[in-house]
C-alpha cells in the first residue's frame, strides 16, 4: 500500500475513533457541577424520575452506597456522608451539606424501574476552595532619567488559578508576572492582580508614586494607617 492508502486508513480510523468517543459521551450523560467548599449542594437530575420506580440508590464512586430508597423507606449507609445527606424520593434529589474537597467524585444515581430495567445518571462534583488573597512581590530598578522598571509577581502558594493584571497597561495581562516600565510621570500608578478559579476571585493592588516608590497596597495596610490616624483624634475627643 502506498502512502496515500495509509493516509486513507488513518483517516478512517480517526473517524471511527471520534464516532465511538461521541457515543460514549452521549451514553455517559455526565453532568458537571463545580461548587465552593463549605456550601450545601443539591445533586438533582434535570428530568423527572421513571414513574413508580421500585428502588433508588445513590453511589459515591460507583461502589460505595450513600442512601437507598426501597419500599417507601430510605436507608442511609455507614459512610462519610452519614448525617450530612438527605434524599428526596419524589425528585431523587440528594442534598449534601458542607461539601469538602474530599467529596470530589462522580456520584451515580441508579433507579430500578417497575419493568425490571435499571437506569443510571451520573453527576461529577468538583469542590474548590476559594482562592486566597494574593501576595505581590516587587522588584524595581530606577535609572538616572527617572525611568522605573517594575517586575511585580503575584503569588499564590500551590493552587491552580488564573491571573489577570489590570492597571495602566496597553492591555490586560494573563500571567502571574507583570513587567513594565514607568516613564517619568506625575501621578501615582496602581496595578491590580486578580486571582481566580471558577468559584471565587480576589484582588491585590499595589500603587507607585513618582518616580519609583511603592506607595501602598490595598487591604491590611490601609486598615493599619486608618487606625494610626484615628487614635489621636479619639484621644483628642476624650481630652475635651
Ligand atoms: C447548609 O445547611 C445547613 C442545614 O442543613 C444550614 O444550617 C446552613 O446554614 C447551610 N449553609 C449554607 C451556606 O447555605
Ligand atoms: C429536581 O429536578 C426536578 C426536575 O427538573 C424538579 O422538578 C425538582 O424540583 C428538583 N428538585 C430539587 C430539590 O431541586
Ligand atoms: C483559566 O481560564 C481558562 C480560560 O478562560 C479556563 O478554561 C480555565 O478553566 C481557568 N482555570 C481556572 C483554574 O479557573
Ligand atoms: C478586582 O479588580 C478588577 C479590576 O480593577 C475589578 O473589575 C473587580 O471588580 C475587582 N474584584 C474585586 C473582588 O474586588
Amino acid at each position: 500500500m502506498g502512502s496515500r492508502g495509509w493516509n486513507r486508513c488513518l483517516a478512517l480510523e480517526l473517524l471511527l475513533l471520534s464516532l465511538s468517543l461521541l457515543a460514549i459521551s452521549i451514553q455517559g450523560r455526565l453532568v458537571h457541577m463545580t461548587v465552593v467548599s463549605g456550601s450545601n449542594v443539591t445533586l438533582n437530575i434535570s428530568e423527572s424520575l421513571p414513574e413508580n420506580y421500585k428502588q433508588l440508590t445513590w453511589f459515591y464512586t460507583f461502589d460505595q452506597k450513600i442512601v437507598e430508597w426501597d419500599s417507601g423507606k430510605s436507608k442511609y449507609f455507614e459512610s462519610k456522608f452519614k448525617g450530612r445527606v438527605r434524599l428526596d424520593p419524589q425528585s431523587g434529589a440528594l442534598y449534601i451539606s458542607k461539601v469538602q474537597k474530599e467529596d470530589n467524585s462522580i456520584y451515580v444515581m441508579r433507579v430500578l424501574k417497575k419493568d425490571g430495567y435499571e437506569q443510571e445518571w451520573k453527576i461529577k462534583l468538583q469542590v474548590l476552595d476559594p482562592v486566597p488573597k494574593p501576595v505581590i512581590k516587587i522588584e524595581k530598578r530606577e535609572d538616572v532619567d527617572d525611568n522605573c522598571y517594575l517586575k511585580l509577581s503575584c503569588v499564590i502558594p500551590g493552587e491552580s488559578v488564573n491571573y489577570t493584571w489590570y492597571g495602566e497597561l496597553p492591555k490586560e495581562i494573563q500571567n502571574s508576572v507583570l513587567e513594565t516600565t514607568l516613564k517619568p510621570h506625575k501621578h501615582s500608578r496602581c496595578y491590580t492582580c486578580q486571582v481566580s478559579n471558577s468559584v471565587s476571585s480576589k484582588n491585590g493592588t499595589f500603587c507607585f508614586s513618582p518616580p519609583c516608590t511603592a506607595a501602598r497596597s490595598f487591604g491590611v495596610e490601609w486598615i493599619a494607617s486608618w487606625l494610626v490616624v484615628t487614635v489621636p483624634i479619639i484621644l483628642g475627643l476624650l481630652l475635651i
